[in-house]
């Protein structure tokens, strides 16, 4: 059975338990809608660590005041079910209240990294990210946190918090799990109606079309990028935010492709806002 937790208290509780009892502890933060990319994480949690504690929080303050924090989905009797069938030994679903105390004022800035990418398009969202990761990471003292490569700015900056701020969870990333199409997983391709889930097929044919580029020698990023929007171009009702060739750990733009680069865009269908990426090796 798997154990629903409401409270920071029980929850530092149990985590205590498990530490005078020598177990590890492997994590998996969620904000739920919980799909096979995220059964994927808590299953890996399961292989690699005596306990396994799964969060699910709709955290507010990563949401930009046009975002879809209203209408986000969720479903914790579910979401409860399927983390159990992988294999988690509690669910931590807090409240708001539970999280963020009356008079909470403190975050979370990282300088850098959090301003590419997707930072540039949802100001303040990795703020957000990082202080909710922060505040999970003291409450259930993971000795292992898995984070999916389908959000690959958070798993960096996320790695990177973790070492500055001696977290003492290492950090795992694991890759994304596709449907049979290409289309990466996400909880938001929930919102996504026919023509919707149809055209989201060029976040993955482009990266395809970028990685093939790469592999048939193509150095320069702007050739790559041009041929991935080019792809996209053909979807004249995706609104770009950004498709771009960046180091992976500096997440900067790279000029010419001399080692392993990320491939990752940011795309809206309709009022659907979703990304992909792909890690290629030249
Ligand atoms: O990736 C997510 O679902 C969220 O950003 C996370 C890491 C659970 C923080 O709210």
């Amino acid at each position: 059975m798997t154990r629903l937790v409401t409270t920071v208290e029980e929850m530092q509780a149990l985590r205590e338990s498990a530490r005078v009892e020598g177990k590890t502890v492997g994590f998996v933060p969620t904000m739920g809608a919980l799909h096979e990319g995220h059964l994927s994480l808590v299953r890996r949690a399961r292989a690699d660590n005596d306990t396994v504690v799964v969060s699910v929080y709709v955290n507010p303050f990563q949401f930009g005041p046009q975002e879809d924090l209203q209408r986000y989905p969720r479903d914790l009797p579910a979401d409860h079910k399927l983390a159990g069938s992988a294999g988690a030994d509690f669910v931590f679903a807090p409240t708001d209240a539970e999280m963020y105390p009356a008079g909470f004022q403190t975050y979370v800035e990282q300088f850098t990294l959090p301003k590419r990418l997707c930072g540039r398009f949802r100001p303040g969202h990795f703020r957000g990210v990082l202080t909710v990761v922060l505040k999970l990471f003291h409450i259930v003292r993971p000795t292992r946190s898995y984070f999916g490569q389908k959000d690959y700015q958070q798993s960096v900056v996320i790695r990177r918090m973790a070492g500055d701020l001696h977290c003492g969870t290492e950090v795992v990333t694991l890759p994304i799990v596709r449907e049979e199409d290409g289309l990466a997983m996400s909880s938001r391709n929930r919102y996504l109606g026919v023509r919707d889930r149809k055209d989201a097929l060029c976040l993955s044919e482009a990266l395809v079309i970028g990685e093939a580029a790469i592999r048939n020698g193509e150095r320069k990023a702007s050739a790559i990028v041009d041929a991935m929007r080019e792809r996209i171009g053909r979807v004249k009702r995706a609104r770009i935010d950004y498709v771009a060739c960046v180091d992976p750990e500096t997440l900067a733009a790279v000029k010419t492709v001399e080692g392993t680069v990320v491939l990752a865009l940011a795309l809206h269908l309709g009022k659907t806002r979703l990304i992909d990426n792909r890690l290629v090796a030249p």
